[in-house]
């Protein structure tokens, strides 16, 4: 028996799981659901003889990898994979995929939505201001920073990118400014866009020095992880600079701490980034395939652990 098991804490669209399951039938394997679990407890005892698992935040530490006796492949369905413990599935035998690209647009749209939100004063009536003729830049230019850009280039801004992972020419070619170092696209653009993943050198990595260089008005979206963001200079910075706003999909660890700054913080109250029905349906599609592929046929494609 080949056990193919959903776990998600916070649910795909019900279309997205139709799907999922559609695959993994077609594929000849068992489907199993695990939605909106309240403590690992049930997560070790589903995962027991599951073969393959997909989740999406819920965090896959060394404790559920050994659990799941059975467990050959795990897949993120979406990009970061921060919370899979890659040397656990590594010394578990274990392969660990992400589905990067699927749920881009969702996240960029998002992205846009409360940037356009907090530039309206949140819908209260008073005189905001708008988007275009602004510069924003884009700090990591992968699959949600391109669509960014896209959407940022329709409104009419100009935007800039930092990441020193990609060609200045690929940057060029989108009509997008590459900058020389991340001093400098905070220092130009008076919207950041952060789309970098969470990583041992990128942890708490947006710090008072950096954004202290943004200019009047300056704005930070925070569409990655919150492990990025120096939560307590990002407070001291607020603090001092009354011009400064900061957005970010899904809440600082003390968000209680920025209830004094007013109208120049918002915080989805859980992850939404990806939470459409279109990029539910592509992640999770992606990775019931990817899992049925590697099992049939051994392809490794997406594998993000060594
Ligand atoms: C991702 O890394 O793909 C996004 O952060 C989406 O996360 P989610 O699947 O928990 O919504």
């Amino acid at each position: 028996m080949t056990k193919v098991l959903v776990a998600t804490e916070k649910p795909f669209a019900k279309a997205a799981v139709d799907q999922i399951e559609a695959v993994v039938k077609e594929a000849g394997f068992d489907f199993a659901l695990l939605e909106k679990y309240a403590d690992k407890a049930e997560l070790l005892e589903a995962v027991k003889d599951a073969s393959a698992l997909i989740v999406r935040s819920d965090k896959v530490t060394s404790e559920v990898i050994e659990a799941a006796k059975e467990l050959k492949i795990v897949v993120r369905a979406g990009a970061g994979y921060d919370n899979l413990d890659l040397e656990a599935c590594t010394a578990n035998n274990v392969v660990a995929m992400n589905t990067p690209g699927q749920n881009s647009n969702a996240v960029a749209e998002l992205a846009f939505g409360m940037m356009i939100a907090m530039a309206r004063n949140a819908y209260n009536g008073t005189a905001g201001t708008e988007l275009k003729g602004k510069k924003i830049g884009i700090h990591a230019y992968g699959n949600v920073g391109l669509y960014v850009a896209k959407i940022a280039q329709g409104i009419g801004m100009d935007v800039y990118a930092f990441d020193p992972f990609v060609d200045d020419a690929k940057i060029k070619a989108d009509g997008v400014t590459p900058v020389a170092s991340v001093e400098e696209l905070y220092s130009t653009c008076q919207y950041v866009s952060l789309h970098i993943p969470a990583t041992p050198t990128t942890k708490e990595s947006i710090n008072f020095d950096l954004l202290s260089k943004m200019p009047k008005g300056g704005v930070l979206v925070n569409t990655a992880r919150k492990e990025v963001i120096h939560e307590a200079e990002m407070i001291k910075l607020m603090m001092e600079r009354e011009d400064f706003c900061y957005i970010s999909d899904i809440a600082p660890d003390n968000k209680e701490d920025f209830a004094p700054f007013g109208g120049r913080f918002f915080f989805t109250p859980k992850k939404m980034g990806a939470q459409t029905a279109e990029a539910n349906i592509n992640a999770g599609v992606a990775a019931a395939n990817q899992i049925a592929d590697f099992i049939k046929n051994g392809n490794e494609t997406f594998k993000v652990n060594k």
